[in-house]
């Protein structure tokens, strides 16, 4: 695992979105696996610039999403498929029909999670997994908990997670209980896996999900096993370890 220090969430937007543009350059027909939340906003706001300066081409790549809510549609403005227009999709050359998501409104999960599994397994794997990083070590929506599991699951989400993501609707009622989130053997395989992380806030996690036990507890913590993990993380998000 290797740790970059950044001086604050703008230098860790950069250092980010120069790995993926890096990859993006290298292999114009990447697959590249991609987190909402705050944390990466910085980082597709970074990469748009640079495509709009002509510096980048996304015509090429492919794209899968970690999660998505169940039960929202596309066009709710929290739905994470919103989100990626938004943000990205909606402001770079990407092919539409090449970037994908679970899909949030088929209710059945079993069959969500088993088409979604089969779209990752079409496009044979992930090149470059962006990351966040919950504040209680989840990645994606795997959720702390017993063990790790494999493929893309429907979770429950916990109550620090529905908490921590009120701030995005009107009232915690409207926030989803439920997610479909690829699992942690899908994220494993990815050739090359970068986490950003930001604020003091995050600080005791940083350490305990890269620096404490593997442990399913702290979901993060399995990326400590994988040979390519890059840490593009702002000085407060580090500041609980002598780096
Ligand atoms: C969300 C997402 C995660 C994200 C995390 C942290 O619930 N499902 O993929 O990494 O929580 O979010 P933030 O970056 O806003 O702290």
């Amino acid at each position: 695992m290797k740790i970059i220090k950044a001086k604050d969430y703008d230098d860790m937007s950069r250092k980010a979105a120069n790995i993926i543009s890096a990859q993006v350059i290298m292999k114009p027909n990447c697959v590249l696996g991609l987190a909402t939340g705050s944390t990466p906003i910085g980082t597709y706001a970074q990469l748009v610039d640079w495509y709009n300066k002509g510096d980048l081409d996304f015509s090429g790549v492919t794209t899968v999403n970690l999660d998505e809510y169940k039960g929202l549609t596309r066009d709710n403005d929290q739905s994470y498929y919103y989100f990626m227009h938004d943000n990205l999709f909606g402001k770079v050359n990407v092919d539409l029909k090449r970037t994908f998501l679970p899909n949030g409104t088929e209710a059945d999960s079993e069959k969500a999670c088993r088409d979604y599994d089969q779209v990752i397994a079409d496009v044979g794997g992930v090149d470059l997994q962006l990351l966040g990083l919950g504040h209680n070590g989840h990645i994606g929506f795997n959720e702390p908990g017993d063990t790790f599991v494999a493929q893309t699951h429907c979770v429950d989400l916990a109550e620090s997670t529905i908490k921590a993501n009120q701030r995005f609707f009107a009232s915690i009622d409207e926030v989803p209980r439920q997610a479909y989130t690829m699992g942690i053997r899908t994220i494993m395989q990815a050739k090359k896996i970068l986490v950003v992380v930001s604020g003091a806030d995050k600080a005791k996690i940083v350490k305990e999900a890269f620096f404490g036990a593997i442990t399913p507890k702290v979901q993060a913590s399995v990326l400590q096993l994988h040979n390519d993990v890059i840490v593009v993380a702002d000085e407060a998000a580090l500041s609980e370890l002598a780096l």
